[in-house]
């Protein structure tokens, strides 16, 4: 049966770094999530009719780091058709011998329920603002006002909102280096691999 890690957490919190690290690590496959909603948002028109038609190539597109990229994302995440269209390949993603990680708001209660590890990622606000103000180039106080809308937004939906599962294990990254996070993260796979 395939491993799969599911990590949650707010925005820039450090949930793909862990996951891209963890990844590497164990040889298993990674996805990044927010990308697809990043995708819908930035393809424009119908959201359900951009998700049904998604393509690995709109993946691709430059720009969906962008902060303005993440607001478009929240907005079309919180549709419930468009979600639904997008939990299928994130499951198949998920089934993938010899384990996968993916990363985004609800892996670990909607997505993959049946994950062997469910991290939630969190930071306290202004860190995160920091790091990504730092990642991007841009202030960090428009940064912290638009990461804390956007947390706000994706906590508040009706359909798979931003909450950790009651069997998540919380990683606070603000006191931490990135070594230090991974080398958490890691050391919880180990348990899990070894029992
Ligand atoms: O995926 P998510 O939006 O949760 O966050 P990320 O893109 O992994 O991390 C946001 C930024 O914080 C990146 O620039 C990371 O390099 C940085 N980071 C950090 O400085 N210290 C950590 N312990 C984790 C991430
Ligand atoms: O990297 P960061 O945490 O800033 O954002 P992201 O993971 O790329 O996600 C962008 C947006 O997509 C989030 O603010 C959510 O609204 C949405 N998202 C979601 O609803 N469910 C997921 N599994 C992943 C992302």
């Amino acid at each position: 049966m395939p491993f799969t890690i599911a990590i949650d957490g707010p925005a820039a919190s450090g949930k793909g770094t862990i996951a891209r690290a963890l990844a590497q690590r164990f040889g298993f496959l990674h996805l990044d999530t927010g990308l697809l909603y990043r995708a819908v948002g930035a393809l424009g028109g119908d959201p359900v009719a951009a998700a049904r038609e998604l393509t690995p190539e709109d993946l691709l597109r430059p720009g969906l780091r962008s902060a303005e990229a993440g607001q478009a994302a929240s907005q079309v995440a919180a549709i419930p058709e468009v979600r639904a269209v997008l939990v299928d390949f994130q499951r198949r993603f998920a089934a993938q011998e010899p384990g996968a990680v993916l990363d985004g708001r609800d892996i670990g209660t909607v997505i993959c329920p049946g994950a062997q590890l469910k991290l939630y990622v969190v930071a306290e606000d202004e860190t995160r603002a920091a790091r990504r103000a730092a990642e991007l180039g841009t202030d960090p106080a428009a940064m912290l006002a638009q990461l804390r809308e956007r947390d706000a937004r994706d906590a508040a939906r009706a359909t798979a909102p931003l909450r950790a599962a009651p069997d998540a294990v919380v990683l606070d990254t603000t006191a931490l280096t990135i070594d230090e996070a991974v080398a958490r993260a890691v050391a919880l796979v180990e348990e899990r691999l070894s029992t």
